[in-house]
């Protein structure tokens, strides 16, 4: 390439990267506002070998130290529970449901209390039709989680966003409700 013409290149190079730097590319920047907000409850009743009527899930594997009817010691490290559970719009768990709450969380670390979840919103009432399907990491000592909200069926089909996990309550190790604060991002 003759001299001039590698000049010319390189400044017409120059001013597309410098073009292109003026773009707002700093992700934090971004301004998120979700297209819809939805806000839940779930109640899990864990069967504890007394509780088979009421149960609404139960540990489907278990470490080889421990069984499967009691959680394990060491925050539960290795238990796998498989649910079905009622979600409330309030926090009562005799509330009529509007959907269910099903798929399953496994405790994944020895030293602190932490799970993960995979799961399905499935509604088929009045207020809602469709399924909303959740995944990711729930450390339980935080006041609050975030998981993802991968996808949707029916009312929600396509979606995705986030969801604020919360523990509104806790007893003993028989029966917890989840609060679930759902804002979605992608609407169709
Ligand atoms: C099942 O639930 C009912 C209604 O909440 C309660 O009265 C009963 O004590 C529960 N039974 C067991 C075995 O937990
Ligand atoms: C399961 O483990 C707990 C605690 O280690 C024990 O109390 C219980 O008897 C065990 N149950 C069975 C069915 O083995
Ligand atoms: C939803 O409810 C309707 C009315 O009760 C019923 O006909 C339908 O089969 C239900 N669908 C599912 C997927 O459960
Ligand atoms: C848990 O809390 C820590 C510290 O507040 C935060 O950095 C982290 O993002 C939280 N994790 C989730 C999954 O929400």
């Amino acid at each position: 390439m003759e001299p001039k013409r590698l000049i010319s290149t390189l400044l017409l190079l120059l001013l597309i990267t410098m073009g292109s730097s003026s773009l707002p590319t700093n992700p934090t920047q971004r301004v998120h506002v979700p297209c819809k907000r939805l806000v839940f409850y779930f109640h899990d009743i864990i069967y504890n070998g007394h509780n088979f009527k009421n149960a609404t899930s139960t540990i489907v594997g278990a470490p080889s130290w421990a069984n499967k009817t009691i959680l394990a010691n060491q925050n539960h490290f290795g238990d796998l529970v498989i649910f079905d559970d009622p979600i409330t719009l309030d926090n009562n768990l005799h509330s009529p449901p509007v959907g269910r709450a099903q798929g399953f969380y496994f405790y994944d670390k020895k030293e602190i209390f932490t799970s993960w979840l995979s799961f399905s919103f499935v509604f088929n009432s009045t207020h809602h039709k469709g399924t909303l399907n959740f995944a990711g990491a729930d450390p339980l000592m935080n006041k609050t989680r975030d998981i993802s909200v991968i996808g949707g069926t029916g009312e929600f089909f396509m979606t995705r966003g986030v969801a604020t996990l919360s523990t509104d309550a806790f007893e003993g190790e028989v029966y917890f409700r989840l609060r679930v604060d759902i804002n979605l991002f992608e609407c169709w």
